[in-house]
């Protein structure tokens, strides 16, 4: 049994492959972070446009690294939202031709599903722990999902079964990192600049607020959002102006303040809720779960087990897709050809 997953709800063209077992075949992503770093953020137009010329050599680009015809596939995913409109429409309909040309099931899957389901495949350098081998009520499981667009806490009683308990009530975690980095001159995506800028960082000059909201197991990340802008301008280097530019100390001890910030909020009240909700494991996904810091001090600080994918899964790929679409079909959730992208799917 072989699943293909398709990924176009970004800016990644991405194309995955899992056998049956949910053990990675093929990973190939196509990656548009240079040519929206010029503008700062991502330009949809740009993001579907570039979807259509990358969809095919990269499809093309999977199965020849794996060895693998069309023909051999069983079943193809395909993220079906949330996600840019125009980006999410490459995909499916890619998918949709494949599908019928095939005559194999279509089932669509929600990218964040897919970000979760990241944390069970299994490839040369991972392979998911334990406690996530059966999930369910004796066996429950906390994951912090944090991505570009979202910032949730996920309860999961089950495969399959999500609950949202906590999320932010304004920026994602990755759209903070994004924002504050173009604010100091950084540039897109600002996760990882933040992340090697802060590491250059020698002594303590700024420190920012945590954003605790106690009582609630939700985020909020605009505060320390605001607390970077007001320290820009007070240095005068924000709004941009061409006379004064955030030196490289500047930028580094804001990077590592921030980066502190936010990892410190995340990492608490994700072993809070996990403790609160007797789970016993902590998954860590999305493309933030990509920044060092925070997997160090998840794993450094959980009493409890915690399991997270290798970087490159945790940032867009297909493969999380195809995991996805494994774990659905085999739950008989398949789609047809009326299948429909939801840009503002929630989970
Ligand atoms: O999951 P993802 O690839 O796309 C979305 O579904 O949003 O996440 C992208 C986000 C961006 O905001 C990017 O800045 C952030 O993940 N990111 C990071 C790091 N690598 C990527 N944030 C912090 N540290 C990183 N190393
Ligand atoms: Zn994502």
């Amino acid at each position: 049994m072989l699943v293909l997953g398709i990924e176009t709800s970004c800016d990644e063209t991405a194309v995955g492959i899992v056998d049956g077992q949910g053990n990675q075949i093929a990973n190939i992503v196509a990656s548009q972070a240079e040519i929206h770093s010029k503008y700062g953020g991502i330009i949809p137009e740009i993001a579907s446009r570039q979807h259509i010329l990358d969809i095919g050599n990269t499809t093309s680009l999977a199965f020849n690294n794996a060895n693998l015809d069309l023909g051999d596939i069983d079943v193809v995913a395909v993220t079906y939202g949330p996600g840019l409109a125009g980006s999410l429409i490459v995909g499916l309909n890619y998918a949709k031709g494949l599908a019928s040309s095939l005559d194999i099931p279509l089932v669509g899957v929600n990218h964040l599903e897919g970000h979760i389901y990241a944390a069970w495949i299994k490839n040369k350098s991972y392979s998911p722990m334990p406690f996530q081998e059966q999930v369910n009520k004796e066996n429950k499981i906390m994951c912090l999902l944090v991505s570009g667009g979202h910032t949730e806490l996920i309860l999961m009683e089950d495969i399959g079964e999500f609950n949202i308990i906590g999320e932010t009530r304004d920026d994602a975690a990755g759209e903070a990192f994004d924002k504050v980095a173009r604010v100091i001159g950084l540039n897109y995506p600002g996760g990882p600049e933040i992340q090697r800028m802060s590491e250059l960082a020698t002594e303590k000059i700024d420190t920012f607020p945590r954003s605790w909201i106690a009582g609630t197991d939700d985020f909020s990340f605009s505060g320390i959002k605001t607390a970077v802008i007001n320290r820009s301008k007070e240095l005068g280097f924000y709004p941009p102006n061409k006379k004064i530019f955030p030196k490289e100390d500047i930028q580094s001890s804001i990077s590592r303040a921030f980066q502190d910030s936010v990892v410190d909020v995340l990492v608490t009240k994700t072993i809070r809720a996990a403790d609160k909700f007797n789970c016993k494991g902590i998954v860590l996904v999305g493309g933030v779960a990509a920044n060092k810091v925070l997997r160090d001090q998840l794993l450094s600080n959980s009493h409890l087990p915690v399991s997270i994918p290798p970087i490159n899964l945790c940032t867009d790929n297909g493969v999380m897709i195809a995991m996805a679409g494994l774990n659905n079909f085999k739950r008989g959730k398949v789609s047809d050809m009326s299948l429909d992208i939801l840009p503002s799917l929630r989970i």
